[in-house]
């Protein structure tokens, strides 16, 4: 068969690598791909929101199925055009995809079906959002309703930071129309587990548990990134609170998805975290968590091509999903600067008889040499028997991908070690 592969990051790279295991896999096309997975899939170059060129191009070059990973192009309504053209999808169509698209479209959801989350307030008047804010229990989140490319949220620490947030999205318009709405919401605390999951509209299966490092710095200090590593499992997420998760939260938000006349197909990635009153929503995505999918589908045992055909056709109940009994972590090399100012264009050293995986997200081929081209450069994961040997794993193999300027966390990892330690 023939797969496009829409999207050109980390995560695409490990979903193309998986992919590639499947037997009937003949060829694999990647829209726009990158110069580190040219060894695993013809790069068109074609941008992800191009939704003209990437149906063209799946016509003329007798795709059989399309992956749409990345949120643009799902909330956009790629796997409708794809569809148009008779091309099955993995992925949400548009209607389905606004659950993250919108954050309004998912905090008014989860009301309206008790799907527990943290209490809310929609504004889409500044004044009034402004005078709100004089008495709202701080912390608080203020968060911009569109994609705003995962940069809407800010936690503010103080009722100042909550204003200035407030006029950047509704005033300065910093994440264009996406801040003319906004959702400000209570202050949650606990562990935040990344649970992904497949889901067809009938089942909802969900994939080994993962934790992403998202600020940049060791300890979680400084801004907030792309995600800087994962490990998976993720410890916090024992048996009792992932049943509670799938009676409270995954089927209710799968079946609210059916009785709203948008059924959810693909990946449904809830982003939960863990409070004293039980496990809450904090977003849903629509897609694969990126750097999540580094550490989950390396894991995955069972046959993904045939679990994505399974999501699109409805037959996901009768299809093998089974996780190897071990554990992940990706560590996430990055150019020194990131997510600020970095400098690019040095060549990247991957020895041949690394061992451990390396997935591609910010680099680019130039005269055969593999250059950096990004601020995420590239996840080095690694498996072990036990949380340790793969954070070990990850870091020793690791150090032996090398390029100038190249930063990463020296602590992924550290918390769910302790946290091991916590739940036993
Ligand atoms: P983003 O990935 O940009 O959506 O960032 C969301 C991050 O903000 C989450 O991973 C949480 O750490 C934090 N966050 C979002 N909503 C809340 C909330 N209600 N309470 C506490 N932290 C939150
Ligand atoms: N790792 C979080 C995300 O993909 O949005």
């Amino acid at each position: 068969m023939n797969i496009l592969v829409v999207g050109g990051g980390g995560r695409e790279h490990a979903i193309i690598k998986s992919l590639k295991k499947s037997p009937r896999v003949t060829q694999i096309y990647a829209a726009p791909g990158n110069g580190g997975m040219a060894a695993d899939a013809i790069c068109t170059g074609i941008g992800a929101k191009d939704l003209d060129a990437i149906t063209a191009f799946a016509q003329e070059n007798a795709i059989d199925f399309a992956v749409v990973a990345p949120d643009d192009p799902l909330v956009l309504g790629a796997v409708d055009r794809l569809e148009a053209v008779g091309i099955p999808c993995f992925g949400p169509n548009k209607a389905a995809a606004i659950l993250e698209g919108s954050k309004v479209f998912s905090k008014d959801l989860m009301k309206k079906y008790h799907i527990p989350t943290a209490q809310y307030q929609v504004f889409d008047d500044m004044d009034r959002a402004l005078e709100y804010l004089k008495t709202a229990p701080i912390p608080t989140v203020v968060k911009a309703d569109g994609l705003a490319l995962g940069k809407g949220v800010t936690v503010a620490m103080t009722r100042q930071e909550a204003e200035d947030a407030v006029r950047a999205c509704m005033e300065d318009k910093v994440f264009g129309e996406s801040g003319s709405h906004i959702v400000i919401e209570e202050f949650l605390t606990g562990p935040e587990v990344s649970v992904l999951s497949f889901t067809d509209g009938k089942v909802v299966v969900p994939m080994v548990s993962s934790m992403d490092h998202k600020r940049i710095g060791d300890g979680d200090t400084g801004p907030n990134t792309g995600g800087m590593g994962t490990v998976a499992p993720n410890p916090y997420y024992t048996d009792e609170i992932a049943q509670v998760c799938m009676d409270t939260i995954f089927l209710p938000t799968m079946r609210a998805m059916n009785a709203e006349g948008r059924t959810f197909k693909g990946c449904l990635y809830f982003g939960l975290m863990l409070t004293e009153k039980g496990p809450k929503v904090i977003e849903y995505n629509c897609r694969f968590g990126d750097p999540e999918t580094q550490v989950v589908l390396p894991l995955l045992e069972s046959d993904l091509l045939t679990i994505m055909e399974a999501t699109a056709n409805g037959t996901l109940a009768e299809t093998e999903v089974k996780f190897r009994d071990q554990h992940a972590c990706c560590l996430v090399l990055a150019s020194e600067g990131y997510p600020k100012k970095y400098e690019t264009g040095f060549p990247i050293t991957i020895p041949e008889d690394l061992d451990a995986q390396v997935f591609v997200a910010g680099a680019k081929l130039e005269d055969g040499v593999l250059k950096t081209s990004g601020g995420r450069v590239l996840g080095v994961t690694a498996l072990g028997n036990t949380l340790k040997e793969a954070i070990d794993k990850a870091y020793q193999e690791g150090a032996r991908v090398t390029f100038q300027n190249a930063y990463c966390r020296k602590d992924i990892g550290a918390r769910a070690l302790r946290a091991e330690e916590e739940v036993k």
